[in-house]
């Protein structure tokens, strides 16, 4: 078990946590956003749409609690896969969301994730989550920034199983294209604008 753990942190690391190595020009775009709600008690009303603008796809939603709600755990998987090659698994870990919405996760995936979502999202959510507020994400996007250099032009797949101790409550779905852009001058991190 915590060899698994040390290798995905390990593949997380080399995936994700690439700081200081250069810049990676990537178009990262998302053709499927999708969050299903399993428990309709407590998710009354939600949606997830996406825009896309030049090359980037802008991610909106919200999210209408029924009850209140802590202790909400996430099983999240990252699949990669290429043309006539088997999917690959980057990760494949379970978060607390209290503790990731307080953004005390050392990962630098989950601290980019919390920055890319949370900072989007209309009240800073904190646990426990509230009923009868409207959460809304308003134009986040996947930031090609925070990737690394080597990875291949591929489709990615990005799973969360949210549960409340055992009970399934809702699934949340990503996935995409990620297409290195070649043969372009290489600058300081913050060059890239696409
Ligand atoms: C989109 O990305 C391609 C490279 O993949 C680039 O040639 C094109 O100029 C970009 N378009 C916009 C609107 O940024
Ligand atoms: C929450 O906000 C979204 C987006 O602004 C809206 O479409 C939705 O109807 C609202 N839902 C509730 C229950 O207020």
């Amino acid at each position: 078990m915590k060899l698994l753990r040390i290798w995905a942190y390990f593949l997380l690391i080399l995936v994700f946590d690439w700081a200081g190595s250069g810049c990676a020009e990537y178009v990262v775009s998302v053709d499927r956003f999708v969050f299903t709600p399993i428990d309709r008690e407590l998710i009354p009303s939600q949606s997830a749409t996406i825009e896309h603008v030049g090359n980037r796809s802008y991610l909106s939603g919200h999210l209408y609690l029924g009850r209140s709600v802590d202790n909400v755990i996430a099983l999240a998987s990252l699949e990669i896969s290429r043309p006539n090659l088997p999917r690959v698994r980057l990760f494949n870990s379970k978060f607390d969301v209290c503790s990731f919405l307080k953004n005390t996760y050392k990962s630098k995936f989950l601290q980019q994730f919390h920055y890319r979502f949370v900072n989007f999202i209309n009240v800073q959510p904190s646990c426990p989550l509230k009923p009868h507020l409207n959460y809304t994400l308003e134009r986040s996007y996947i930031d090609e920034r925070i990737l690394p250099e080597l990875l291949p032009e591929c489709s990615y797949f990005f799973n969360v199983e949210f549960r409340e101790k055992t009970k399934p409550l809702a699934n949340l779905h990503i996935s995409g294209q990620l297409h290195p852009v070649l043969n372009k001058k290489r600058g300081p991190k913050n060059r890239v604008k696409i």
